[in-house]
């Protein structure tokens, strides 16, 4: 595959993995400090969550910008969140503890806090594998309500990152009242189009409203919601 420079996809892709070149050149350099594993293992997780609210970010974007080509990009940093958070966790499992599963059994059972990151992963994990847009053909309506799990995840994150802080709480802070931002956007649009669809359906019979006249000049293009607010006002009497 050929990456053009000038294309915004290719260059999505390799915004993506500066972190991890930026991570093995702190390596190479030995900028991680005096524990170098400790610090690799939290830059990882780090970014796993950073690039699942940018995620979750995408949808508002593509709600005020009308820019309907965005899906893809939001599947893209979705598979970043889970690249990063599958390294975070083989650090855990490699690096930290040295795949000793006695120790590794331990320290989950006696760290609740590492309960709410295997939750996160296992959400993330299962938006992964269901991605590629043949498993969402086949997944039908299922695929939209497991994909809304994403805020759970990214909620578990944030939880598995606040319980384990021990002194600054400024950015997991951050994280949760972006998250919520983010969240309360997507129910603001869902309310408005529920009010919008009773507006337009009457209870007692259901309509299927097709503007009149389908001839739109370019330099007045209205919203769809106007189209049909209209073609009902001339259908009054
Ligand atoms: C999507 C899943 C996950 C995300 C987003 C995530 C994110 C994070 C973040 C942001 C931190 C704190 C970094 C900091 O202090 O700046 C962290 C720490 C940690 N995470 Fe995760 N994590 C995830 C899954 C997991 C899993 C599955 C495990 C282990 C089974 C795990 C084990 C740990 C441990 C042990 C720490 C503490 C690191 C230390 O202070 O030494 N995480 N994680």
């Amino acid at each position: 595959m050929v990456l053009r420079l000038n294309n915004l996809w290719s260059l999505t892709i390799i915004a993506g993995l500066l972190p991890l070149l930026w991570l093995f050149i702190d390596i190479a350099f030995d900028n991680l400090g005096s524990n170098a594993i400790q610090a690799l293992h939290i830059r990882l997780g780090d970014w796993s969550l950073r690039f699942l609210w940018l995620t979750l970010a995408i949808t508002p974007v593509q709600t005020i910008t009308k820019w309907r080509g965005m899906t893809d990009y939001r599947q893209l940093l979705g598979l970043y969140a889970f690249f990063y958070a599958t390294l975070h966790l083989l650090a855990y499992l490699l690096l930290d503890h040295g795949l000793r599963w006695g120790i590794i059994g331990t320290d989950i059972i006696e760290s609740s806090y590492i309960w709410f990151g295997i939750l996160a992963y296992t959400i993330v994990f299962l938006l992964a594998l269901s991605s590629p847009k043949w498993a969402k053909k086949r997944m039908g309506k299922t695929w939209k309500k497991l994909h809304r799990y994403i805020y759970v995840a990214a909620i578990a994150g944030i939880l598995h990152y606040y319980w384990q802080l021990k002194g600054n709480l400024a950015e997991p802070l951050f994280y949760l009242i972006l998250i919520f931002l983010l969240l309360g956007f997507r129910v603001a649009v869902w309310f408005k189009n529920r009010k919008f669809n009773k507006m337009m359906i009457p209870t007692s019979k259901r309509l299927v409203v097709v503007p009149i006249n389908p001839i739109v000049i370019p330099e007045t293009i209205a919203e769809p919601q106007e189209i049909i607010i209209k073609s009902l006002r001339k259908r009054a009497p």
